[in-house]
Parts: structure tokens; sequence; C-alpha cells
């Protein structure tokens, strides 16, 4: 196995690049596992500290590293105060986290519709879902493109409720300047190995302006302890990150703007090459660059969306569709009191959505093969 191949069968496009990622890699992160053993310090060690240091600096804010993305949300929305009978609105389009973080905290989750062309919470319909009960607002940062954060914050502004960034999806995203996870009360990400910013496995960060949030956020990752091993002052999560996967994720900050780079790099390419197809491509929302954690076409309609992932895989290239379902329609929903606005957008968008392989990792010759069997898809059905 070397890089190229590392995760891929022999001639295939995959639809993620983890594998290959870690695989090149490879030679840091056994040195990075190495001095771990030596030191022999697992958990809340110095790589922690720093990985939190490195990454508040970066991004403007106050860090904590988390066990994942989903235990950040969840100890978010209980750093809140945010619990029974609260309800919390959110886009129909995001990862089932974003609703389960709420449910756990016992509160309601409210699903509202997304803008068409951004995918991210429409401003108007998170407006038009407020009721009394209302206590935050989550905006999902999706597919690396932030929400209108000036809309979110101001909506947020005018009915006091609190805004939880989603940013798994967004890590190194910009709004007008701003990093993602440092405009909201509280930012969350996920450090799941296949984001933009990834660790071994699984991890997470949360980001907050407010410093006076981090003991407490401290106690919710930490089993409800302050520090000391033998009190629990509260019912806390086992939410920590471990040291490998800090120092991994830490050598990784260094990595991510230049791999933010290439994925822009290739996303141009894709929309050039696709600009005289029936395709909407994904594109800059004013000053909100893109990231492209997933690079996603729109089809005209459903049944084309699938014949392209067909015609894809049986070129070898791998396709997904982030996500197929949107979170209100999916069966785990059937055991959590929420609420569903119109979200009428989000379900004509989602099926006709195809997301194309696209990563730091992906060679200009697999990009080449990528434009090529899309363009053939059309020519053959043209
Ligand atoms: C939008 C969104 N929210 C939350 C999560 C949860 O993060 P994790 O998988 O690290 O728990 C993810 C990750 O898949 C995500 O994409």
């Amino acid at each position: 196995m070397n890089t190229l191949t590392a995760g891929t069968t022999a001639g295939t496009i995959a639809g993620e690049f983890h594998a290959r990622r870690v695989h090149g890699l490879k030679a840091d992160v056994l040195r990075l596992v190495e001095e771990v053993i030596d030191d022999g310090v697992f958990h809340g060690g110095r790589r922690v500290r720093e990985l939190e240091a490195v990454a508040g600096r970066r991004w403007s804010a106050h860090a904590l590293a988390t066990s994942s993305g989903t235990m950040a949300l969840e100890c978010a929305v209980r750093a809140l105060g945010i619990g029974t009978g609260d309800e919390v609105i959110m886009p129909a389009l995001t990862f089932v986290s974003t609703a389960f973080a709420v449910a756990a905290a016992g509160a309601v989750p409210v699903f509202v519709d997304i803008d068409p062309h951004t995918r991210t919470i429409d401003p108007a319909a998170a407006a038009a879902a407020i009721t009394s009960r209302t206590r935050a607002v989550i905006p999902v940062h999706m597919h690396g493109l932030m929400a209108d954060m000036t809309a979110v914050r101001a909506l947020a502004d005018r009915h006091a409720l609190a805004v939880i960034e989603d940013c798994a999806q967004a890590a190194g995203a910009t709004d007008a300047g701003r990093p993602a996870g440092s405009i909201g009360d509280i930012g969350c990400f996920s450090m799941w190995v296949g984001k933009n910013l990834g660790g071994l496995a699984d991890g997470g960060l949360l980001l907050m302006r407010d410093r006076s949030l981090l003991p407490l956020l401290r106690k919710l990752t930490d089993l409800g302890r302050d520090g000391e091993r033998n009190t629990h002052h509260l019912r806390g999560n086992r939410g920590r990150m471990g040291e490998i996967d800090a120092a991994v994720i830490r050598h990784q900050l260094d990595l991510l703007p230049a791999w933010t780079d290439r994925r822009r790099t290739l996303a141009d390419r894709y929309t050039e090459a696709f600009a005289t197809l029936p395709v909407a491509v994904p594109a800059d929302a004013p000053g909100r660059p893109h990231t492209y954690y997933k690079y996603p076409l729109t089809m005209p309609d459903p049944a084309t969306a699938a014949a392209l992932m067909t015609f894809l895989s049986r070129t070898g290239i791998t396709t997904e569709q982030v996500y197929p379902h949107a979170v209100p329609h999916q069966p785990a929903l059937s055991e959590i009191t929420h609420r569903t606005t119109g979200i009428g957008v989000t379900l004509d968008v989602l099926p006709r959505t195809v997301c194309l392989p696209l990563a730091p990792e992906l060679t200009d010759e697999e990009a080449g093969r990528v434009v090529q069997a899309v363009q053939d898809f059309h020519t053959g059905r043209l």
C-alpha cells in the first residue's frame, strides 16, 4: 500500500480521502504517537493545551478540545442552560448530531428550511419559527460554506436568543473575515478523521468568545470534574480529547490553509468545466468564501442526479449525497419530540444533490477524470 492507493481500489476514485491523507502523514503521525508514549501522558497534557491555545489564537476565541463534534454540541447546549421545554431552531439539512444534542438536553429541535443556493439556514424561516419557548438557534455551516452569520446574529440579538454555530464542516471558514465559531456564543467543531481538519478517528473542539463559559464546559467534558480526580461537581460526559489526537490535529492545523487553497483550486476547476452544463455549482456567498468540505452539484431533478451517480460509479468514481434525508425524516426522530416548519426547499434540493470527490489529496489527473466523466454523462444524454 502506498499513499495514493490508501483506502481505494485500483483505478477507482474514492468519495472520501482521509485514508490517503493519514497515510501521507504517516511518518509525522508515528513520530507524534511515539512522543506521547514516551511522555506517558494520555489525557489533559501539554498537547491538548497547545491545541487549545493555538486554535483559540487562530480563530479569535477560547478553545476547548472534545472527544467529538457531537460531544461539543451536547456540552454547548447544556452550558447555555438550555433544557426541558426549550426550543432550539436549526436547519432541516444537517447531520443528526445537531438535533440529538438538543434532544439530549431535553429540549425540542425545531427544523426550518435552507437557502437553496447556500444550503445554510434561511434566516427568514428561522425568524418565522420563533415562539416564546425559543432559546437558541444553531446555524450549520454546510459543506464548508458559512451560514449568513450577520443575519443570524441580528435575529438572535433581536429576540435574546443564544447562537451555537455548528462548524463541523467548516474549519477555517470565514464570514466577513470572522472565523467560523467566533461569532456565535459557542462554536462546535468536528475533528472526525474525514473532516477538513481531523484527528485519527474522532475529535472535536468548542470555541467561545466569553472565557467565563470555559470552566463549566470543561466540567461538562470531564464527568463534572474540576481538575481534581475524585470530585464530580455535576453530571458531565466522558468528552475530553486524548493527547494523541490533540497532537495530530495540532500538526494539521498548520497544514489547513494550504489544504483549503488546494480544495479551492480543485473546486474552481470543476466549476469552470461545468459552466455550460445544466447543473448548479456551489459558489461563495458575499463575504463568505467556500472551503469545500464537499462539492455539491445540483442536478435538474432527482432522476438525473441518481443517473449521474450510477454513471460515475460505473466509471469507478464514488459520489455521495450529503445528506440524502432531511433530519426530521430520519427514523430516530420518531423518538424525539420535535417541530418541523415548511422545509420545501430542503426536500427539493436534497435528492437533486450529488457531491463529487474533492479533497486536497485528489490528484490533478483524478480531478481530470471526474471532469471528463461528468461531461461524458451530459454528452451522452443531450
Ligand atoms: C453538520 C455536522 N454536525 C455535527 C457533526 C458531528 O460531529 P462528530 O461526527 O465529530 O460527532 C457532524 C459530523 O459528521 C456534522 O457534519
